[in-house]
């Protein structure tokens, strides 16, 4: 059963809420920020055959819910569902972020990517410490972003033109560093921006975590569908070992 709601998003974006499989669970009782699950209507029948990834954006006794946006036919399809419709949920799955409670950390997010910091920032016990730094094409008043600046320090960014995302990447080049010395950096987004994320992280001395949005099919480690490189233990699956990664340990 679910229940569906898209209030408060505009065009592609839906929060889509579900009754919560079992929050009595340990595992659900336990879940933390950067987690995932594979959702999938069962009135997919076999086509689409794999259910899809999504961040776990909250889950508590009142609900479990995803944000997505749609860019595909699972998406369209997800957004279609009406109250009442059952979707087949796996999860929690995958790890998580990184907690410094004291450290000085930095969320970077780009587009949809994010979705996985919102129950991040919202239990983080010293708010104080964080800064969110996020790049987006569509309107911001798409995102979640506002809830989230109630609590903590948030930049945005968006991108209309080429010359917007040079003024991204120089901004990342002015705030990553002051986090590199005693701080952490989290970021999850596109492939693009977290190949820059890793670059500068690199160039400065840091330590980041980089949550990979790879393609997913089992969501379990069986399909091989998921893999990056790691750099030392060669290909690992995004699903299984992710999908959050030490930016220093995987090669894009
Ligand atoms: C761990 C994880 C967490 C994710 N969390 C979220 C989230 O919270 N909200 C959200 O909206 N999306 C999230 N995604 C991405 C989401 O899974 C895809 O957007 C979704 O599977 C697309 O399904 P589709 O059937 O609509 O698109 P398809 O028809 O399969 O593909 C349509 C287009 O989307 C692109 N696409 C498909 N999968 C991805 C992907 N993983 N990343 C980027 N582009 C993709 C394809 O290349 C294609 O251009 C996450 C992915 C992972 C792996
Ligand atoms: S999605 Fe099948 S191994 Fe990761």
């Amino acid at each position: 059963m679910t229940r569906f709601g898209k209030e408060g998003f505009d065009g592609d974006f839906f929060e889509l809420v579900l009754e919560h499989p079992d929050p009595q669970s340990p595992a659900w009782r336990n879940w933390k920020p950067g987690q995932f699950v594979m959702v999938r209507p069962t009135a997919w029948e076999h086509n689409p055959l794999w259910g899809r990834p999504f961040s776990i954006y909250r889950a508590d006794e009142d609900g479990l819910s995803v944000f997505f946006q749609i860019v595909g036919r699972g998406t369209e399809r997800l957004a279609k569902l009406e109250p009442g419709d059952e979707v087949t949920v796996w999860g929690p799955l995958g790890n998580t972020f990184a907690v410094r409670e004291d450290a000085p950390t930095l969320i970077l997010a780009g587009g949809i990517g994010l979705a996985p910091f919102a129950e991040y920032v919202r239990r983080h016990p010293h708010p104080e410490n964080l800064k969110v730094v996020f790049g987006h094409r569509p309107p911001v008043e798409c995102y979640p972003l506002a809830k989230m600046a109630e609590r903590v320090s948030c930049q945005s960014c968006r991108e209309t033109c080429p010359a917007d995302l040079d003024d991204f990447i120089a901004l990342l080049g002015r705030v990553i560093p002051d986090y590199c010395r005693d701080g952490l950096v989290l970021a999850c987004g596109p492939m693009p921006f977290l190949k820059t994320v890793q670059r500068i992280v690199a160039e400065h001395g840091g330590k980041a975590q980089l949550s990979l949005e790879n393609r997913m099919a089992c969501g379990v480690g069986a399909c091989l569908g998921c893999v990056c490189d790691h750099k030392e233990e060669g290909p690992v699956s995004v699903c299984a070992r992710g999908p959050v990664f030490w930016s220093d340990e995987i090669t894009f």
